[in-house]
């Protein structure tokens, strides 16, 4: 077991970040709650990338469109017919797994004993029988594998089936099938639907792109790892449309762009990677994942696909409505490709969570000490800083309230007076808070106050009229 990664999200529960969903009924799988400080990190996440797309990239607008829409999408986008998981039940536990997940687990078993050659031969295998849908041979190489049922510890397999991973519902009253709708799996579809609509009203000129934030909706069976696979999650999407040809040259550009972004946020170059695929969807002519290592290994966190001209053609085929441009550039009339960036923000929140958790040792041998803190780049910090009176009396909390009345205005600032200046320093470092501000005697004498740093523990003195100025100018990229 990863000790490192329990400790991550037991951190996250007890400070304030993450709770199970429904955890008084014993939780709900694969479905979370942010409490007070992790509602704040997910909506500075949010405002940095939707700032990042729609305020430094003139050719970028935004787009909230709604989680139902027309069943006939799912068909055009081929959601209906492909967007399975091959499941597979042991009938004595009746447990459900996918079959991909229990061979790709033998492959990590043989690797790890060194036998290289097995496990790419057994992930290749497995990879070719999917493609062809074989599932039958899915089944059999489960079986002659001898990969057993972690719970009843039998081979007794049932038939593999496909499994569709959206979610349905009624919209109405009557529960007929032509009722159905799906809670969507992906924001990407509203922007393709809406192509026209925000291209005229904001007269946009190809090459141009959309962005969307909002939540997606899968029936993940396999449930880990926390909030990296949930079932209700958010995306952020942007589909930049571009003339036929241009696309890879387009696709570079953002694959490039989209890694500077996740160094910026602070993410040290040895914990990303580029993730090539090597099956490429049917939509798509190139794909590749950004990856971080995660305390489980390196993991997908964004994923930059070039689409073709797929989603909009066959919106164009299912709604019978043309869906083209008019390039006055060079006077055609076109259906433009796509290149995507698609990250999910709950994924985007635990790389950050991951990477921000530091625990430090200091001390001789016997007397060791430990120091947690959550190293937040101050942009995204769910707390910029706490103004802490360093005692209860002769006025400093008098003058601390009047400190923090004028950075709350536009600062996420809290004020504290209880306990010893120690304990509130600890308390902030847990929930990452990049300064702390101390008033103490001479702030009466000379308007002065003490700041410490969070990773660095050291202390300046400033004069308490340049705070807001100096939090200006930290709390930004
Ligand atoms: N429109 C393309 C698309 O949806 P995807 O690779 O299926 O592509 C994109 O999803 C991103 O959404 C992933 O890189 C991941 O960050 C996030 N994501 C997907 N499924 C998720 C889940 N079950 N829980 C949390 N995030 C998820």
């Amino acid at each position: 077991e990863n000790t490192l990664f329990k400790d991550i999200v037991s951190h996250a529960k007890e400070y304030g970040f993450v709770f199970q969903s429904s955890e008084i009924y014993d939780g709900l799988q694969a479905v979370y709650d942010y409490g007070p400080f992790g509602s704040e990190l997910k909506k500075n996440i949010k405002e940095l990338w939707w700032n990042t797309m729609t305020r430094f990239n003139d050719d970028i607008v935004g787009l909230d469109s709604a989680i139902f829409m027309h069943p006939d999408t799912w068909k055009a986008s081929g959601h209906i017919d492909s967007f399975n998981d091959p499941m597979i039940d042991n009938k004595d536990s009746k447990k459900r797994y996918r079959a991909d997940v229990l061979l790709e687990e033998k492959a990590a078993l043989y690797e790890k004993a060194g036998d290289l050659e097995k496990s790419a031969a057994l992930l290749k295998k497995m990879g070719q029988l999917l493609e062809a849908e074989d599932l039958n041979a899915v089944r059999e190489l489960i079986v002659a594998e001898e990969i057993v049922c972690p719970v009843s510890g039998t081979a007794n397999w049932t038939e593999v089936r496909q499994f569709n991973l959206m979610f349905s519902t009624q919209i109405g009253s009557l529960a007929e099938d032509s009722n159905k709708v799906y809670l969507r799996p992906e924001t990407a579809q509203g922007i393709f639907v809406n192509f026209l609509n925000v291209q005229k009203s904001a007269r946009m000129k190809i090459p141009f792109g959309i962005a969307q934030i909002g939540k997606a909706f899968r029936n993940e069976i396999v449930a880990r790892q926390f909030i990296f696979r949930m079932r209700e999650f958010e995306q952020m999407e942007m589909q930049f449309f571009v003339r036929p040809g241009e696309e890879l040259e387009w696709y570079a550009k953002w694959r490039d762009m989209r890694m500077q972004w996740h160094k910026a946020l602070g993410i040290p170059e040895n914990k990303l990677r580029f993730h090539d695929h090597d099956k490429l969807a049917h939509y798509a002519n190139a794909a590749v994942d950004v990856e971080f290592e995660f305390p489980f290994g390196f993991k997908e966190v964004e994923g930059i696909h070039s689409r073709t001209d797929f989603d909009l053609r066959s919106h164009q085929e299912v709604s019978k409505k043309k869906i083209q441009y008019f390039d006055p550039e060079v006077n055609k009339n076109y259906i433009p490709y796509v290149v995507e960036t698609s990250v999910g923000c709950d994924r985007l929140f635990l790389m950050l969570l991951c990477n921000a958790y530091t625990e430090e040792t200091s001390g001789e041998e016997e007397n060791q000490k430990t120091r947690i803190y959550l190293k937040f780049h101050p942009a995204l910090a769910p707390v910029k800083a706490a103004i802490l009176p360093l005692t209860k009396k002769d006025g400093l909390p008098e003058k601390g309230q009047e400190i923090y009345k004028k950075l709350k205005r536009n600062f996420n600032v809290i004020y504290e007076e209880a306990a010893s200046i120690g304990k509130r320093y600890t308390r902030q470092d847990l929930i990452g808070t990049p300064y702390c501000i101390a008033i103490d005697h001479q702030t009466l004498e000379d308007n002065t106050v003490t700041i410490r740093h969070r990773d660095s523990t050291s202390q300046e003195r400033i004069n308490a009229d340049a705070l807001e100025e100096f939090l200006h100018k930290e709390c930004s990229f």
